[in-house]
């Protein structure tokens, strides 16, 4: 039995902690709250990681503090959920006092940390990506885009939680938003420097595989669904569904996947000096059978994890431990059959300006076989659950059919309410027409 830090406190980091206190693949459907394989404590967790393990009121990306907390709690390894204490150097500051942990290093978070950087180790590694242009001057960049005669998608250089691309649909709008980034300083240091890159047709699809440096375990190909509204209508959100397997994804785009982008990168990465450990997640965009990369994330998806964990026929400790100490060659990933659909439920007024503090009703129901509730901006609050975020709860389902999933996820959302609450009613409408 190993002692465990999970950072972070999002469905996210609820389900990887229900896959780590779970006896190896066992893990079928439910929230993990049953036999537990080790010992996990969160920091900061949320009212549903209480049934896996202890909370501790850290904030994720308070590096120092997270460093003490391990060091207090002698824990054997460290998973870092997001993508900020990553890039703040949270891993090797674990590193320097001998704590293993599962994540990149601070420059190999540089591939999300920077788009600029992501860029040019994509055109190193010879990875099939958007053509793309990088300027730290505002001027220079809308001569660009004027030039171009067609609207550009305009990428702060750094971090904005999910503020930071602007997919114009003309090029006064490319300008204006070159102007915010760049002379306005919206986004802060973040968007000093730009990346312009051309617009890609297709559809997208959420790829990740866990790394140990050299080698890369894939694992089933999801789908997320960004925009708040049905119809994939209304602003942008950090994702309100997932599902896996996405079928867009086929054998031969993923095996394309791994041998065009996945592979050298990671030899790119070495090469670089940074090479990677943890686990890589690649946004595609799919156009007619050819993978482009959009993006990549050195953490995993929020809520796609809340599918990948059921799906995962293994351990996950031996999988996210093993990258962690730099050898997967002993792990053999599996997929189990079937498929697994998630319904984030949000409160009112999510993503603009969240409400919380509503109380949630509806948790102790029994579930639908299948089911299984991840919580994300939740809190306890005496014997209530109360909403503290945006996102709250993520509910999904595994069935031996896409279609059976999605219907007991949904048959399990209906259950839950609050003030406000909101959802899509469509998650997985690409696969499911
Ligand atoms: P990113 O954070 O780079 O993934 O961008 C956020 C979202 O913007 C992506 O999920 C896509 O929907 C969209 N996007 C980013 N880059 C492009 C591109 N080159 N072409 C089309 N859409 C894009
Ligand atoms: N769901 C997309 C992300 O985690 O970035």
């Amino acid at each position: 039995m190993a002692r465990i830090l999970v950072v972070g406190g999002g469905s996210r980091e609820h389900a990887l902690g229900a896959g780590l206190a779970a006896p190896s693949g066992a893990l079928d459907g439910g929230d993990g709250s049953g036999a537990r394989a080790h010992e996990l404590v969160f920091a900061p967790g949320n009212a549903g990681t209480l049934a896996l393990g202890r909370n501790v009121a850290v904030a994720a990306s308070d590096v120092d503090a997270i460093v003490e907390l391990a060091e207090k709690e002698r824990v054997d390894l460290v998973v870092v959920g997001p993508e900020l204490p990553l890039t703040l150097g949270l891993v090797d500051a674990l590193a320097a006092k001998g704590i293993r942990a599962f994540g990149p290093t601070r420059a190999a978070a540089r591939l999300e940390g920077s788009k600029a950087f992501m860029k040019d180790i994509c055109k190193r590694a010879g990875v099939p990506t958007a053509a793309y242009a990088v300027f730290d001057d505002a001027e220079a960049a809308k001569a660009h885009v004027r030039a171009a005669g067609r609207p550009l998608v305009v990428k702060a250089d750094g971090l904005c939680a999910g503020k930071g691309v602007v997919v114009a649909s003309s090029v006064d709008e490319a300008c204006e938003a070159i102007d915010r980034m760049i002379v306005g300083a919206e986004l802060g240091d973040a968007g000093r420097v730009v990346v312009l890159e051309e617009l890609l047709p297709g559809e997208e699809a959420s790829f990740h595989v866990v790394c140990d440096g050299t080698r890369a375990v894939p694992l089933v190909a999801a789908q997320d669904h960004k925009r708040v509204f049905d119809g994939d209508r209304g602003p942008n959100t950090g994702g309100m569904g997932a599902y896996a397997p996405a079928p867009i994804v086929t054998p031969e785009v993923a095996a394309e996947v791994m041998t065009a982008v996945v592979l050298p990168t990671l030899r790119a990465m070495a090469d670089a000096g940074a090479p990677f450990r943890g686990v890589l997640f690649v946004g595609l965009m799919i156009d007619a059978g050819k993978p482009r990369v959009l993006e990549f994330n050195v953490r995993f998806g929020d809520p796609e994890t809340t599918v990948l964990v059921p799906m995962l026929d293994g351990d996950w400790f031996a999988l996210l431990d093993g990258a962690a100490r730099g050898d997967l060659s002993a792990f053999e990933a599996k997929t189990k059959p079937g498929a697994a659909l998630a319904v984030v439920m949000a409160s009112e007024r999510y993503p603009a300006t969240p409400a919380t503090g509503d109380a949630i009703e509806g948790l102790d129901a029994p579930a639908p076989e299948g089911a299984y509730v991840y919580h994300a901006g939740t809190r306890r609050e005496g014997d209530a659950v109360v909403t503290a975020g945006g996102r709250v709860l993520t509910v999904g389902a595994r069935a031996a059919t896409l279609a059976e999933a999605r219907d007991v996820a949904y048959a399990a959302v209906a259950r839950i309410r609050w003030r406000g609450e909101h959802h899509r009613s469509d998650i997985g409408h690409r696969a499911l027409g």
